[in-house]
């Protein structure tokens, strides 16, 4: 009776509480997943099931013995790692959790959130777990609120996102790992007993060593198309944590958030503290099903204005580095034009006068244009941008300053830096205080600053190029333990404030490479730089990588100069996410400029599929001396299929490969593109294949010669 009652409700579109009464099941589902809870008996949370969809929501007696523990609290019976320690205002440093409430509602069609309230039984202390289930996309993101009522502040010292029960055989991780111009390098291993943490405590940034992503096996190792799997990542621009328990009955534990090492959090009473989201999804077949499924929420949510087009640009970054002038920009401008590309991104040297930024050792904090490089302004360059029909895009790092700028001289008490010791830098830098709001005005200031007076431009790329080291902020005083968590917040303020005065300026997330992304920051931003290593060959690993858990119109790659391959290898490897180019058009023959020209066409013609198609990743370069990969459009009648050779030995011969993803019955074009004179085709013309020949037979797509590339574009007849 109670079920109908709730239909009923969920019907009218209410939202429904329920009270606990005896036992009660709180199911989180999606198309395909379901992750249910029980309130006990006894009170308490049970996580009772995730996993695959069941045919019917169980009855509340089912379950019968759940052992575990939704959101594992400190301090009282459980001796392994909880998910949140707190201790109270009276010094007590036990938490206990009961189930109290549970609200379910709709947001619009594809989105269900649930509420489960948790409450101390001795203590004004309330949890209230939060997720968002994403029912198309087979996404959910859980966040949790702590809040209390006690006299004095509480004193949080671990606060997840996420936990979750595992119970299989085995468990096998795949983690991604590196440095600068190294990044994603994929690992996989099987867990063993006791703790396994992924985290970083880079302070600005997630990643740069571990990435804040995982994908967990359960049972045995899955491939793409096989295999039960959790894919997850953290939506936070600073110190994460994954942990990994396997116990003595080799039940796993997985807990996901904020790092909480230096990053005890005195709760003042009355406030929230809501963590960050954790995101994940689960598949039955693989990871490749796990990568489109967070990519289709990406697109539709993840990313900002995921929908909408990207521009192909022109950077001048690996060209000039900080030696230009506003005749050399021009050229630029025409070199943009040129090649058919949508945008000149001016980079890092532009602005400073006292101490110009001529190099990485002076100038930043002082965000005015230069008066030698650029006497006339930016004005000059918004304007011969718009006279040839190019857009204007723009380079800052606001969150940093050189020692050496006429910032530092003013405001020394803006910068992070601890009493009593030298200062640390890292490329000649320091990081300001975000967590003071005059700071935060600054850095707003930076971005909306330029806007106000080239309302013309057109693109920010925003760059972040350090880590906190002798972390202190002077305006935290005696809460230095606050620094990871506010200075986050504080970017965050920023970005909210920006993107409610310009909600649609694209911006591309940058980090010394591509240290900094994560799907807390990619709410403000359109795309990321994936790397400062473009040199193509280590590009194909690095996108590679990236690929398992970011949609392809996120990852900025660029074609360069660094590797000294064929101009058409180059291109190709980028054109696998979001294409620019980094290059002296001037340079090129004339047989690479057009190829570039027909090249950054088909980009324009066939972007959507690539942005927004089903990636299906076909041949690993981790498992053989090529990469090949395809997307597949939503009505299954276009598909593009790039194969990268790498170093193959001498003889070495590759199979046919058998292509996915698209309809068995149709019948499809098959031709090769980005064609280089003089270059054989793997290819020869256009052929007609049903869908079922091509994923079963398959075709042969890639030459042996050491690094080459096929493009070849799919269409249903
Ligand atoms: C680091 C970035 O990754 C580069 O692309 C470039 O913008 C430099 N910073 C500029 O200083």
């Amino acid at each position: 009776m109670k079920k109908l009652w709730i239909l009923i409700l969920l019907i009218l579109g209410a939202s429904v509480t329920i009270i606990a009464q005896s036992e009660i099941l709180i199911p989180v589902s999606t198309q395909n997943s379901d992750l249910i809870f029980k309130a006990g008996d006894d009170n308490r949370l049970y996580q009772a099931y995730f996993g695959q969809k069941l045919l019917q929501t169980p009855e509340s007696d089912a379950f019968p013995r759940p052992d575990h523990i939704a959101y594992i609290t400190s301090g009282t019976d459980d001796l392994f790692e909880p998910a949140i320690r707190i201790t109270h205002n009276d010094g007590n440093p036990s938490l206990e959790l009961n189930y109290v409430s549970h609200e379910t509602e709709k947001q619009g069609d594809n989105v269900t959130i649930t509420h489960i309230r948790l409450k101390d039984p001795q203590y004004p202390v309330v949890v209230i777990l939060h997720f968002k289930a994403y029912y198309l996309e087979n996404v959910i993101e859980q966040q949790v609120e702590i809040i209390h009522q006690e006299k004095q502040p509480v004193m949080l010292y671990n606060y997840a996102s996420f936990m979750m029960h595992f119970d299989a055989s085995a468990y096998w991780l795949t983690q991604f790992h590196g440095d600068w111009a190294e990044e994603m390098k994929m690992q996989e291993s099987e867990l063993t007993s006791g703790i396994k943490i992924i985290d970083s405590k880079l302070g600005t940034r997630a990643h740069m060593y571990q990435t804040p992503v995982f994908m967990l096996s359960l049972n045995e190792r899955s491939d793409e198309n096989h295999g039960e799997l959790i894919a997850g990542t953290l939506g936070w621009s600073g110190n994460f944590r994954f942990l990994f328990e396997i116990d003595e009955n080799n039940s796993l534990r997985v807990i996901s958030g904020i790092n909480p090492y230096a990053s005890e959090y005195s709760l003042e009473p009355g406030r929230s503290f809501i963590t960050p989201s954790f995101v994940f999804t689960y598949s039955n077949q693989g990871k490749g099903l796990a990568s489109r499924n967070l990519h289709k929420w990406a697109v539709k949510y993840g990313v900002m204005d995921g929908g909408q087009p990207r521009y192909t640009l022109l950077n001048n970054w690996e060209t000039t580095y900080f030696n230009f002038n506003e005749e050399k920009l021009i050229a630029l401008l025409d070199d943009t034009k040129k090649m058919g590309l949508d945008l000149f991104l001016l980079d890092d040297g532009w602005f400073a006068n006292k101490y110009p930024r001529d190099n990485d050792r002076a100038g930043l904090g002082d965000w005015q244009e230069n008066k030698a490089k650029l006497p006339n302004g930016l004005g000059v360059l918004t304007r011969e941008a718009e006279n040839r029909n190019v857009k204007f895009g723009i380079w800052i790092e606001p969150e940093m300053v050189n020692p050496k700028s006429e910032l530092y001289e003013k405001h020394p008490d803006w910068i992070l830096k601890l009493p009593n010791r030298p200062e640390h830098y890292y490329r000649n830098q320091l990081v300001l205080d975000l967590t003071n709001p005059q700071v935060q005005d600054f850095v707003f200031n930076v971005a909306d600053g330029l806007m106000t007076h080239y309302p013309d431009i057109a693109f920010f790329k925003w760059d972040c190029n350090r880590m906190m080291t002798n972390a202190y902020s002077p305006y935290l005083k005696n809460k230095q333990s606050h620094l990871y968590i506010d200075y986050v917040n504080g970017l965050y303020k920023v970005l909210d404030r920006f993107r409610q005065k310009y909600p649609h300026v694209p911006m591309m997330l940058c980090s010394g490479g591509g240290g900094r992304v994560d799907y807390g920051a990619l709410r403000y931003f359109t795309e990321f730089w994936a790397s400062d290593n473009t040199d193509p060959l280590e590009r194909v690993y690095i996108q590679w990588g990236y690929s398992y858990f970011f949609p392809a119109l996120s990852v900025c790659n660029h074609i360069t100069s660094w590797g000294k391959q064929s101009i058409k290898f180059r291109t190709d490897v980028a054109m696998m996410g979001k294409m620019g180019f980094d290059i002296q058009v001037n340079e090129l023959s004339d047989k690479e400029l057009t190829f570039c020209q027909d090249a950054v066409k088909n980009y324009k013609r066939l972007s959507d599929v690539i942005w927004r198609g089903d990636l299906y990743r076909l041949i690993s370069p981790y498992a053989e001396d090529r990469a090949v990969l395809m997307y597949v459009n939503g009505g299954k009648d276009k598909a593009l299929l790039f194969s990268y050779t790498l170093n193959p030995r001498f003889g070495e011969s590759f199979n046919v490969v058998r292509l996915q993803g698209l309809d068995p019955v149709k019948t499809y074009a098959v031709q090769e593109i980005n064609q280089f004179p003089g270059i054989r085709n793997i290819l020869s013309g256009k052929s007609l294949y049903t869908g079922d020949y091509l994923m079963n037979v398959g075709l042969t797509v890639s030459s042996s010669l050491p690094l080459t590339s096929t493009v070849i574009e799919i269409t249903a007849e």
